[in-house]
């Protein structure tokens, strides 16, 4: 199956079951100045989960551009992305759980094939305030026992804390703000195998592995939330007016579980890109680890950014547009571990396999090709010229100290690990400290200034 098989098939199988389709909102919120991009299928729906009614109903399905900026460093490993599609159904105080994990499994094992085997379940083990989900236990252990496995507790199905199983957009209660809406949540990982974990240079060989380990084992595959609480005045929790089911299920991820292929790179939401990677830097994917982790952090990047021009954002030093920024700037200093370094002008060529993979979906993407092009080199080029006058600029430096890896960054953009890495191919070093200290202070200036 293809990411775009995927994707139909969820969305007619979530139709048959009475959803109406919404399009997939814009990357920018529309009405939500309170954050930078929609990075969950929910929150263009937040007024409907707290209660308003929705004009197509109380059951809805969509596919939506997501992007998640707290996860830029995370890119590089077999799974993290920043932009992604996450495939989500909504129950608008409709049906619940009993309804929405026998249809998770049914879509996951009947639709995608996913072998039930493979399959893994978390469940909330709740605190003081919400009750362990001994419901969503019950419901688990059915559906396993309907294809003949005993899904025990600590084998199968796992509990866990509010840090792993409660969602809302700010994560457990605690943090969450004044009027957030969240609950408890279940989620299904497909298990790619134990060898793993145990893998002779796998850092985890020496402990017992479970489906939140970091090893790379087990891939989060959909997680239904049961968000039917609210953050009061006084720091408690309400139960809202209507129990309403929030499903998110990453496409690229599904994708590698259906193919059973443990690196999202690899599949076709990301292939076409790494293809031409490929014959740019003439390096095959997977060579080495550095180039590997080179080629994803500019796939993902580049990809994030197509979709972003595509949806009006474009490079700057604030909000959105600096996020871009940073996106084309990081990709642009990967290529130095593709070996093309110099070359300020090749990411544009990463445009077209993304146009190309989205023609269907998204056909504004081909429609804007050149246009996405001409900002994305432009950016690469300006960001290229800057960082080649710091390179002159740290030639006449017998050695580079703190404060003057801080002026770099400033003037020309020069990232601290680029200033770094220089001064130790001299044999010197960088007081990373200094630098700290120069980069807070500058922040101290402008906020006072700001005042
Ligand atoms: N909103 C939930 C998530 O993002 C489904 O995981």
């Amino acid at each position: 199956m293809t990411a775009n098989d995927i994707r139909s098939s969820y969305i007619s199988f979530f139709q048959n079951h009475g959803h109406a389709v919404i399009p997939s909102a814009p990357l920018v919120p529309e009405n939500d100045p309170t954050t930078l991009f929609n990075s969950a299928g929910m929150q263009p729906l937040i007024p409907y989960l707290l209660g308003q009614a929705h004009p197509l109903g109380k059951r809805l399905v969509n596919s939506q551009k997501s992007f998640r900026s707290q996860d830029i460093e995370e890119v590089g490993d077999n799974r993290h992305q920043t932009f992604f599609e996450m495939l989500g159904n909504w129950s608008l105080g409709d049906y619940f759980k009993k309804e929405q994990l026998p249809w998770v499994f049914e879509f996951f094992t009947k639709y995608l094939g996913l072998d039930p085997k493979h399959l893994f379940v978390t469940v909330f083990e709740g605190n003081d305030t919400v009750p362990k989900d001994e419901e969503s236990i019950a419901i688990w252990k059915e559906l396993f026992s309907s294809e003949g496995i005993d899904a025990k507790i600590g084998e199968r199905i796992f509990t866990y804390p509010a840090r792993k199983n409660w969602w809302s957009r700010s994560g457990e209660p605690d943090h969450m703000a004044l009027g957030e809406p969240g609950g408890p949540d279940s989620e299904v990982f497909y298990d790619f195998g134990e060898e793993l974990h145990l893998h002779e240079h796998s850092p985890w060989a020496q402990e017992p592995c479970h489906p939140n380990c970091d090893c790379g084992r087990f891939l989060e595959i959909g997680n239904s939330v049961f968000m039917q609480y609210k953050k009061t005045e006084n720091g408690s929790l309400v139960e809202l007016p209507q129990k309403n089911v929030d499903f998110g299920g990453g496409l690229e991820r599904l994708n590698a579980a259906v193919n059973n292929i443990r690196d999202v790179f690899q599949t076709d939401s990301f292939s076409s890109i790494v293809h031409e990677l490929e014959e740019t830097a003439r390096t095959e994917y997977g060579t080495d680890a550095k180039s590997t982790r080179a080629m994803r952090i500019i796939a993902d990047h580049m990809r994030a950014s197509v979709m972003m021009i595509a949806d009006g954002v474009l490079p700057s030093n604030k909000t959105q547009g600096y996020v871009l920024r940073r996106l084309i700037r990081r990709a642009l200093l990967y290529g130095r571990d593709l070996g093309v370094w110099g070359n300020w002008e090749y990411l544009g060529g990463l445009v077209a396999p993304v146009a190309r993979m989205y023609a269907d979906v998204y056909p504004t993407v081909q429609k804007q090709q050149d246009m996405i092009e001409d900002v994305v080199k432009d950016e690469a080029k300006r960001f290229g010229k800057s960082v080649e006058k710091g390179l002159r600029e740290i030639e006449k430096l017998p050695a580079v100290d703190g404060k003057q890896a801080f002026i770099l960054y400033e003037t020309y953009g020069f990232p601290w690990e680029l200033t770094e890495e220089i001064a130790r191919g001299r044999g010197q070093d960088v007081n990373r400290h200094q630098f700290e200290e120069e980069f807070k202070k500058h922040q101290e200036l402008s906020r006072t200034a700001a005042a």
